[in-house]
């Protein structure tokens, strides 16, 4: 059997993978991005046993290979991260946020934290590490960490806590590294401290969200910059519902709410924005649950 290349997908191939992945995370992706979809699927194709690509896809299309759906679908998210992204925002949690949250927190002596698109989890994994490291009167506090991500075999990875050289590298403080990690092998384990603080789950943000307690900080970094706006707009006006009326909402370098949902204000911490219902917005309303995490 050949090999499937890189060169195997037809225009209606093409447009089938588009429709699918439109339809099951609304990721976009545009008419120019051909060499994308070829890149990432001929591995799978290969893998799996296909001919081609084109002999994968007409194995979804006609039921016999409907398993790999879900995978294609993975295939085309794109999961870039590292520790301590872009600094700033985590400066601004250290500096701004997490005091101003434990201030007014102080009287329930709880946070609940939502990464809602944590990719491999080295975002979820920072936070809590900023959390040990600087905040230590937050050992008696319940702290729940909820980190979500569609890509199941990304999450995999994330609740494993075992990442490579490069990655480690890549943003992680070599006194954090050394600190609350142990080196298994070529690779880098992240102490159970550390990794019983995040808990991992998946879910869609474009469809039914499980139920949350209200939410004092969401980080929803570098995932709206894959949707169209109007998808973009629900899911800040969600978001919105699921958080406290004084919470925080983190977005990535390139996204904003402006434009897309009024119901926001735009808080300036330092070289770092973030974004916070404005004032006579409706609370949270999601029912509390779950037993929290502790750090
Ligand atoms: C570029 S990563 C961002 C990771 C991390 N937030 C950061 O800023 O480093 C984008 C993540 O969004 C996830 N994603 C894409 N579409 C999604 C959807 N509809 N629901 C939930 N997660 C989604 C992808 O699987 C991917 O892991």
């Amino acid at each position: 059997m050949p090999a499937a290349t890189a060169t195997s997908l037809s225009a209606a191939d093409f447009d089938f993978v588009r429709r699918l992945v439109l339809d099951k995370s609304s990721i976009v992706i545009n008419p120019d991005q051909s060499y994308l979809v070829e890149t990432r699927l001929a591995g799978m194709a290969r893998r799996e046993g296909f001919a081609s690509i084109g002999q994968l896809l007409a194995g979804i299309r006609d039921g016999t290979a409907r398993q790999f759906q879900v995978r294609v679908v993975e295939a085309m998210t794109t999961n870039e991260t590292s520790f301590f992204r872009d600094h700033h925002p985590y400066e601004a949690l250290r500096e701004h946020i997490i005091p101003d949250l434990m201030r007014k927190r102080a009287s329930v002596r709880k946070l609940t934290i939502w990464c809602a698109a944590c990719s491999t989890g080295q975002e979820p994994y920072s936070l809590a590490m900023l959390l040990r490291q600087h905040f230590p009167a937050l050992s008696g506090w319940q702290v729940d960490i909820h980190a979500t991500d569609l890509a199941v075999e990304i999450l995999d990875r994330a609740r494993r806590g075992r990442f490579s050289q490069l990655e480690v590298n890549r943003g992680l403080p070599a006194a954090l590294l050394v600190k609350y990690f142990t080196k298994e092998g070529a690779e880098w384990q992240i102490k159970d401290e550390i990794r019983s603080a995040v808990r991992f789950e998946p879910l869609n943000l474009t469809s039914s969200w499980r139920a949350f307690p209200p939410l004092d900080l969401i980080l929803l970094r570098n995932v709206l910059i894959y949707f169209d706006v109007s998808v973009k707009k629900q899911i800040l006006t969600r978001m919105r519902g699921v958080m406290q009326r004084d919470g925080y909402l983190m977005l990535g370098g390139a996204e904003t709410t402006f434009n897309l949902d009024d119901g926001y204000e735009r808080v300036e911490f330092g070289r770092y924005a973030c974004y916070r219902p404005r004032s006579g917005q409706p609370a949270a309303t999601s029912p509390p649950n779950q037993v929290g995490v502790r750090l």
